[in-house]
């Protein structure tokens, strides 16, 4: 009896000093900052990545940067002031990845950039930038690429007039930004590398905005009518505002139009499976938020990262929809 009195007092004991261990230990301050509040992708992204690092027990501020790079770099600045461990930036600009790194790196203070992949005036330079500075994100080509192929995947191959070529309608994000200009690129470049004729009739700037979107499309719809076959949108924002213009002109998508977007945002998720929006690709928020806060405390904690983190994109096909919904939380 004394023993096992012995043993639980022992084992009380070793409970006590672990916890408090843990209770003395200061949580690691992270301060996060996003381009902009306004933006359905990242919307997603931030409130994932702020859950996912409280799960881990981090203490999190998130900052909204209103699309104005100068209020970001006050808010940078605050961060440093402030004293945080590890910092998580999703540039406003990435051309402001030169002026920002000296600042994280003169504080000491590691930094995960997202999203907007760091652009430096001389490449090489990204090499020779402070080691505790990474970029979490994901190749835009691969999410063009996937666009053309779910046009190249269609009956008519996204020729719905029938007249042998693809005329499409293109709407721009913001196009400082790679992954408006690689989606722009590759979703066309998918369509001629397959030996398709296209004919661009309208390109315009919607800066990822719904707004912007809708605008845009009745603009192109009331310049080229039932020449338009399909409207590419480089993010699904974009292309559910399109989606109401579209309605608005008496146009079915599906039937006498195409609609594609990026992201998979779990509303547009539905209605490609509904058949209202012929399709769209997965850009992973879940894995790329995952990714950034685990880079983030693992440098916190002392580490060095690689360089660059990549999270696939996946096209949202027939065969893929389960496990994108899956990702999106539609189940
Ligand atoms: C893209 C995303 C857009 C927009 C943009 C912001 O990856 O597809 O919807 O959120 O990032 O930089």
């Amino acid at each position: 009896m004394r023993k096992i009195l012995a043993l639980a007092i022992a084992m009380l004991m070793v409970v006590g000093l672990t916890s408090f261990a843990s209770a003395s230990e200061d949580p690691i301050k992270v301060g996060v900052c996003i381009y902009q509040f306004n933006d359905n992708f990242m919307t997603l992204y931030r409130t994932e990545l702020q859950r996912y690092l409280e799960e881990k027990g981090a203490v999190v501020t998130v900052v909204d940067g209103k699309n104005d790079q100068a209020e970001q770099t006050n808010q940078i600045n605050s961060f440093i002031a402030e004293g945080v461990d590890v910092l998580i930036i999703n540039l406003v600009q990435a051309s402001a990845a030169d002026a920002v790194i000296p600042l994280v790196e003169a504080a000491g203070i590691p930094t995960v950039f997202i999203n907007r992949e760091p652009f430096v005036d001389d490449p090489s330079q990204w090499d020779n930038v402070w080691d505790k500075v990474c970029y979490v994100g994901a190749d835009a080509r691969q999410s063009g690429t996937f666009q053309g192929q779910l046009i190249l995947n269609l009956p008519d191959q996204g020729d719905v007039n029938g007249n042998g070529a693809v005329d499409y309608v293109m709407i721009q994000g913001d196009m400082e930004n790679v992954d408006a200009q690689y989606r722009t690129e590759f979703s066309i470049k998918a369509l001629t590398d397959a030996g398709l004729t296209v004919n661009k009739l309208f390109e315009q700037r919607g800066e990822w905005d719904q707004a912007k979107g809708q605008e845009l499309a009745a603009t192109a719809l009331a310049q080229f009518g039932d020449q338009i076959d399909v409207i590419f949108c480089n993010n699904d924002g974009m292309a559910l505002g399109a989606l109401q213009s579209i309605k608005a002109a008496g146009r079915t998508v599906g039937t006498d139009i195409y609609l594609v977007g990026v992201d998979a945002l779990p509303e547009v998720v539905q209605l490609v499976e509904s058949g209202e929006f012929t399709g769209t690709v997965l850009n992973d928020h879940i894995g790329q938020s995952h990714k950034a806060a685990d880079v983030a405390l693992e440098l916190a904690g002392g580490a060095t990262p690689e360089h660059t983190y990549t999270v696939d994109y996946v096209g949202v096909t027939p065969e893929t929809m389960e496990y994108v919904k899956g990702v999106v939380g539609l189940e």
